[in-house]
């Protein structure tokens, strides 16, 4: 695992970016697996800028998303398929079906296109990635689970009480190890506490994140914030 500490949410997200797209212009059809959630966005407005003013072209590149809600029309605002619409697929040149959400066949359909080789993630103010909530196997594949607690009062803000999934679909975390690089960002000091257990703690299901400690090449780029425990 490698620590990158940089200043703030900006440099955290120009290094993002400059990962990205250094790796999809190094392979033009890579395939990569993309986050959601606040952390993510300053990196898809800089791709987005980089598309725009250099050209940066991501016409080959194969698009997966780590998770999504159940039960929540794909055109809902808050559905992570809309999420990365509005933050990157509608500013840039995806390829015709090169989009591919999660269903149940992704293992296969991930597979098929030749594995995974950049993943992107954050970490849940509980330790998960994707949607492995504590608890999640070190051998979960893409499968439907229940959210957690604390995850759903996370949500609560941004539904109606009718309207808030309970459920989702995520990939696994074997699907994470299998993947070939990962990249782990995480800003703010809302995140110190769990990055700090994730990068420390023995590798444990309580903290889902910890897995990636036994990944060959994974980069956690965190900014001072989120680092404050080491402090
Ligand atoms: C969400 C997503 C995760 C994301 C995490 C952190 O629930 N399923 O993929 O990494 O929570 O979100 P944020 O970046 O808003 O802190």
């Amino acid at each position: 695992m490698q620590l990158l500490t940089v200043r703030d949410y900006l440099e955290m997200s120009l290094g993002a970016a400059n990962i990205v797209s250094n790796a999809v212009t190094a392979r033009p059809n890579l395939t990569i697996c993309l986050p959601t959630g606040r952390t993510p966005k300053g990196m898809y407005r800089e791709l987005v800028r980089r598309r725009r003013v250099e050209g940066l072209s991501f016409f080959d590149v194969i698009f997966f998303n780590l998770d999504e809600y159940v039960g929540l029309a794909p055109e809902h605002t808050q559905s992570f398929r809309s999420y990365l619409r509005r933050e990157l697929f509608d500013h840039i040149n995806v390829g015709p079906a090169n989009i591919y959400p999660p269903d149940e066949n992704y293992e296969d359909t991930i597979r098929n296109k030749g594995g995974v080789d950049l993943l992107i993630s954050g970490i849940g103010a509980n330790g998960h990635i994707a949607f492995n909530e504590p608890g999640s196997i070190l051998e979960s594949r893409t499968r439907i689970v229940d959210l957690a607690q604390s995850t759903l009062d996370g949500m609560r803000a941004n539904f109606t009480p009718e309207e808030l999934p309970r459920q989702a679909i995520t990939i696994g975390l074997a699907t994470i190890m299998e993947a070939r690089r990962v990249l782990l960002l995480a800003s703010g000091k809302a995140k110190a506490q769990i990055l700090a257990r994730a990068l420390t703690e023995p590798i444990n299901s309580e903290v889902p994140a910890s897995v990636l400690q036994g990944h060959p090449d994974t980069t956690v780029i965190a900014d001072e914030a989120a680092l404050e425990v080491f402090h």
